[in-house]
């Protein structure tokens, strides 16, 4: 039996995780710690909320006695940490909370986690429990027009966002070095699928379409990003998570380069497919606007340690991925 504590699983990519993790593992128990910020929804959780193996806890990661509670009391001896703020355009206008829950929160769970798995505090033996930290690709800054990131790109974050996420991966590689914790990391690229939260690019396009709104793309909308499934990215955490590998990172991503304006197209395409206007195309609601301040221009992932050392590969073919996605939200708008 496991104890898994399991950091954020009322956002969009944890309650994918949970799902997904419940399902494969019948003999794990997760204790879901979630704040339940504007980002953090129960209706994500549905599927999952009574599983007799999913405990969820209202909390923050900030709040050390609470950490040390849940520890405690459910001798918790693995940590997937997926909590944090993760919007881009949020970290730019109020970069504070991201500092205090990506890096605080970090400092916080990774400190309490390292003295309970001690046997005895501060005797630097082995700490026996895996902390598993789910990051970004966007610790790594920006590309040109070639090139893709591996594990050994220099970080080079550009936005609040990716700086406090760069900082919480230095404060994981740190424990690993310094006191032995069984640490993992994985970056992964731009997830899509369902319950990601409407401020996203993909869930935007959406429902400003649906909405008869204008769909705003930044700049020239030529900026890309490599598209990762949510259950891909499920299956490549579960791979790395059992894999032992402590102290390594890992990059996820779906080899699926798309321009934001070719996104809006797909997007557009298939819904004027699924439910088309009674006049037009969604692609008339695509309206340019200013760029996003420091707005990187290319991100791309080599996934290849990834895939060979571990045997991940991603499963979803993006167009076919999208067009469920979309389904998916389209019955929820819907009810
Ligand atoms: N979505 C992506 O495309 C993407 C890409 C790369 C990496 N990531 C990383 O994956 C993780 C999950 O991303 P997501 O898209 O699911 O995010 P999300 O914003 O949908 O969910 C974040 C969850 O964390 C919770 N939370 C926030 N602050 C908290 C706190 N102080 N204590 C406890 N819970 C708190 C929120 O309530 C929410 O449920 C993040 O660490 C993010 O940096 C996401």
């Amino acid at each position: 039996m496991k104890n898994i504590l399991i950091t954020g699983g009322a956002g969009f990519i944890g309650s994918n995780f949970i799902s997904y993790f419940l399902q494969k593992y019948p003999h794990y128990k997760l204790y879901n710690l979630d704040l339940l910020t504007y980002a953090g929804k129960t209706e994500n959780m549905q599927d999952f909320i009574n599983h007799p193996n999913h405990t969820f806890i209202q909390g923050d990661i900030c709040d050390k006695a609470l950490l040390h509670q849940i520890f405690e009391t459910n001798d918790i001896d693995s940590v997937i940490h997926f909590a944090a703020e993760s919007h881009v355009d949020n970290s730019i206008h109020s970069p504070n909370i991201f500092i205090k829950t990506n890096i605080e929160g970090t400092f916080t769970l990774l400190d309490v986690a390292y003295h309970h798995w001690l046997e005895k505090p501060f005797t630097y033996k082995v700490p026996y429990g895996i902390f598993h930290h789910i990051s970004t690709d966007e610790v790594y800054g920006s590309l040109g027009e070639n090139g893709l990131f591996t594990e050994q790109t220099p970080y080079a974050p550009n936005s609040p966002y990716s700086a406090s996420k760069a900082s919480s991966d230095m404060l994981v590689r740190s424990y690993h070095h310094t006191y032995g914790l069984k640490t993992l990391i994985t970056n992964c690229s731009n997830n899509y699928g369902p319950r990601q939260h409407s401020e996203k690019l993909i869930p935007t396009i959406i429902k400003k379409s649906l909405l008869g709104e204008a769909i705003p793309i930044y700049g020239d909308g030529l900026n890309i990003r490599d598209w990762l499934h949510v259950e891909d990215h499920c299956r490549g955490i579960d791979l790395v998570f059992h894999s032992k590998q402590y102290g390594e990172t890992y990059n996820i991503g779906g080899n699926n380069e798309y321009t934001n304006i070719q996104i809006a197209h797909i997007v557009c395409s298939i819904l004027d497919d699924l439910c088309p206007k009674s006049q037009g195309s969604y692609k008339d609601q695509i309206t340019y606007v200013q760029d996003r301040a420091g707005h990187d221009r290319r991100y791309a992932i080599d996934s290849t340690k990834l895939q060979t050392s571990l045997g991940w590969k991603p499963q979803y073919d993006f167009l076919r991925g999208i067009r469920q996605t979309i389904e998916w939200y389209l019955l929820k708008y819907k009810t």
